[in-house]
């Protein structure tokens, strides 16, 4: 399998300054651990490569060589970033088996083995996941006819270019004969370039039609989504799958005062301190050592590790990186999103 785990990822900055998107923490583990864990259920998939490019040595650190994780990680870093074709082009060099794809940032239940059988029972060139969406703006549209041949593929359409909900899930299965296409050294999509190739030279390229679980945790808004999806068990994922619903899930080894509030759901990690008269609302998230203080209020709120929220503070639908400092009486609406290391003086209002 090809992880591309290469992006700068924009959309999600400033969190994404010092965390590249691929290992941004879902709870308490990096985002990709959650991919992995997927690919891992497949026993024909004996080798993950992670295409990198911004920041590898982050992601590096975090997977090694994937003994941890229990499957070979192996890593292959661009000299410069050559877009999705590029990059899979690139890691796939001595790779003549047929592969699967993953765009870095998805999450989803897929039946993976399922669309590998689809792909070689119909000798595809190429097999993708297509998943609905209610806006496709922001995916790559994909028409295909009733046979599960892939028909048009539009990155990025247009309102009025949209014809169909179905979308490209970044998920697929390709035969890396096929990338003789892909120039070398230069960046080329392969949502623009390869599979309008594919449809154009009338090779076979079939969709795999997929409406369980899927997001894109690529924005801020999909960010806080995923942890109220698995928080809500519409996505399964420890610790909550195992918990009662709206259930608080509370690190042994957090502290809360006596006089705290504590309502579920929500996670509270290891080294947390919730202090007397501190409330913590339905889905927020309290990173490693990081402490709330008294009559402060967080709710629907993402807080990373190390961070401190003053007393009397109030912190709502929002996210905030790692090491932030909030003083008193702060006041963040929702919809912030406050990159690492920053310090809020008392009473400001964000
Ligand atoms: N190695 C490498 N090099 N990886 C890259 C590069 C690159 O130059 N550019 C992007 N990536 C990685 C990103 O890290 C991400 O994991 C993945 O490729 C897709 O890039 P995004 O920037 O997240 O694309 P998108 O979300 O706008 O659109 C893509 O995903 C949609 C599904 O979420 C497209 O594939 C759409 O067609 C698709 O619908
Ligand atoms: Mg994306």
């Amino acid at each position: 399998a090809i992880l591309l785990a290469g992006g700068q990822g924009t959309r999600l900055r400033p969190l994404t300054i010092h965390t590249p998107k691929p290992i941004v923490p879902i709870f308490n583990r990096p985002f990709l651990h959650y991919q992995i864990d997927r690919l891992k259920q497949v026993p024909e998939i004996d080798e993950v490569i992670l295409s990198l490019n911004y920041q590898p040595r982050r992601i590096e650190e975090v997977f090694g060589d994937g003994s941890d994780v229990g499957i070979k990680i192996r890593y292959v870093v661009e000299p410069a970033p050559l877009g999705t074709g590029g990059a899979i082009k690139y890691a796939s060099q001595g790779v003549n088996d047929p592969v699967v794809v993953f765009n870095g940032d998805v999450l989803t239940e897929i039946d993976l083995a399922a669309v590998i059988r689809l792909h070689r029972e119909r000798q595809a060139k190429a097999t993708i996941v297509l998943t609905p969406v209610e806006n496709p703006t922001a995916y790559g549209l994909v028409e295909t006819d009733a046979a599960g041949n892939i028909q048009r593929f539009v990155e990025k359409p247009k309102a009025d270019q949209i014809t169909t909900n179905r979308i490209n899930a970044g998920i697929y299965v390709l035969e890396p004969h096929t990338f003789d296409r892909i120039p070398d050294n230069v960046a080329w999509s392969i949502e623009r370039s390869y599979f309008p190739s594919l449809i154009e030279r009338g090779e076979t390229f079939v969709a795999y039609l997929y409406d369980g679980y899927w997001i894109d945790i690529g924005t801020p808004d999909k960010y806080t989504q995923v942890h109220r999806d698995i928080m809500d068990k519409r996505f399964h994922a420890r610790p909550f799958s195992d918990t009662p619903t709206d259930a608080s899930w509370v690190s042994p080894d957090a502290r809360i005062e006596s006089g705290a509030t504590v309502d579920g759901p929500c996670f509270i990690d290891e080294g947390a301190v919730v202090k007397a008269g501190a409330r913590i609302g339905p889905y927020s998230v309290i990173g490693r050592h990081t402490h709330v203080d008294e009559q402060a209020t967080v709710q629907g709120t993402i807080l990373w590790p190390n961070c401190r929220v003053g007393s009397d503070s109030v912190v709502t639908d929002a996210i905030v990186g790692r090491h932030c400092h909030l003083g008193r009486n702060v006041t963040v609406e929702a919809g912030a999103v406050i990159g690492d290391k920053t310090s809020l003086t008392d009473f400001t209002h964000v």
